[in-house]
């Protein structure tokens, strides 16, 4: 482990500078250390059936997931719907055990022996669901949502109150009207803005932010987006955002990972995903946006057929079944994602990204999609 921390580290230091926090007491390894690294996590649901209800298969949900995440980054995780990114949240805030593989928080592992157990965890690491009202109680007032966990972990009741309500200011809400309220008598807005209250309260260094503001319409949405970016400065986070809007995550990520049935197929800065994609899943999900300009048409449908069943995913290459590159190597070999651990690199799970795999287009780029000639008319406007 250490010898891999170390490698980390040198590749860490190279890695934009814009990704580094600002000083942090709590910090132990430096910003050359991630704060979380996630290696060969899995994680498959058993399906059981017949008559003596034996294990007849199982989801392959998480299927050995590496990743690092940098101190004080934004790292979106997007993939199609089943892709396993709500479960990779789970695994990490260890709502659901893994099968295996490591997480190492700030250098600490998590569950083992001298390492990190799971309340210090979640001390560090919160999580903030899509469905505002599912995570939060009914039958308390805001206030004592928000104080529950620090009551539960030793704070003392006025005290608990007492950061419930600087949140709730944080967040947007004033204490005076909202704190006595009951979650019913909140938009839904409001509710999230006080889930992402209840999140901070034990002062984590990081957030997971799963779907956290796919249910609120677009003006609430932009609201809640700007209040998270003053979050992340103002109480040194680091976050994990998952979400299935590709421009909402443009806009509020650093770097950008994509999963496709279980794994990660590309992983790099934000920018080199959007405009240079490597991997052809990630240039379809771009293609699958819808343009500003309607006669902005690409050829062929960017992603075809429904995603393979997670049950019995294909050989080698899981998305060779829909990938107009596909070659026999892809169903003999499944491709790697090497070097996962330097935080600066722009990575593919592709054959065609390894000059020796003996694909046909091994070290060329991926090209862009053909567009459809524009009309006449709109070439003139
Ligand atoms: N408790 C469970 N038991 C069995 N299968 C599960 C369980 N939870 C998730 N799955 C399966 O694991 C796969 C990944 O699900 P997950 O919820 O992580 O996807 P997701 O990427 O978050 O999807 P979405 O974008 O729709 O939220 C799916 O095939 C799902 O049916
Ligand atoms: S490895 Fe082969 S099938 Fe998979 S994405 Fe690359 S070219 Fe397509
Ligand atoms: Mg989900």
């Amino acid at each position: 482990m250490k010898t891999a921390m170390r490698r980390f580290s040198l590749a860490a230091r190279r890695a934009q500078p814009r990704l580094m926090p600002r000083g942090d007491p709590r910090d132990r390894g430096g910003p050359a250390q991630p704060l979380l690294l996630v290696e060969k996590l899995r994680k498959y649901f058993p399906i059981t059936g017949g008559l003596l209800n034996r294990r007849i298969g199982a989801v392959k949900a998480v299927d050995g997931v590496s990743f690092a995440v940098v101190k004080g980054e934004t790292l979106g995780i997007v993939g199609e719907s089943g892709c396993g990114k709500s479960t990779l949240a789970r695994l990490l805030v260890g709502l659901i055990p893994s099968d295996s593989g490591s997480i190492v928080f700030d250098g600490d592992a998590v569950g083992r022996p001298h390492g990190m157990n799971l309340r210090e965890l979640r001390r560090n690491l919160q999580m903030v669901f899509q469905d505002s009202d599912a995570s939060l109680n009914p039958r308390l007032p805001i206030e004592e949502s928000i104080a529950y966990g620090p009551r539960v972990h030793g704070t003392s009741r006025a005290a608990a109150r007492s950061t419930a309500h600087d949140l709730l200011r944080r967040v947007g809400l004033r204490p005076e009207l909202f704190a006595p309220r009951y979650p019913h008598e909140l938009s839904g807005g409001q509710k999230q803005r006080v889930n992402i209250a209840r999140a901070l309260a034990l002062s984590p260094r990081m957030l997971i932010l799963d779907e956290a503001v796919s249910a609120l319409d677009k003006s609430v949405e932009a609201q809640v987006l700007n209040l998270l970016r003053y979050l992340k400065t103002h109480f040194n986070l680091t976050y994990l955002f998952i979400s299935h809007d590709l421009n909402v995550v443009q806009y509020i990520a650093d770097r950008v990972l994509v999963m496709y049935l279980g794994q990660v197929v590309e992983i790099g800065p934000v920018d080199a995903i959007f405009h240079a994609p490597k991997h052809p899943y990630t240039r379809a999900l771009l293609e699958s946006r819808l343009a500003a300009d309607p006669h902005d048409r690409v050829e062929a449908p960017p992603l075809v057929g429904d995603p393979p069943n997670p049950i019995d995913p294909p050989s080698g290459c899981r998305f060779r079944t829909r990938c107009s590159f596909a070659e026999e190597v892809c169903a003999a070999k499944a491709p790697r994602l090497g070097g996962w651990r330097d935080a600066s690199a722009h990575l593919a799970a592709c054959h065609m990204t390894d000059r020796q795999s003996g694909h046909s287009r091994a070290g060329q780029a991926l090209p862009s999609a053909t567009r459809l000639p524009k009309p006449v008319e709109a070439q003139l406007a």
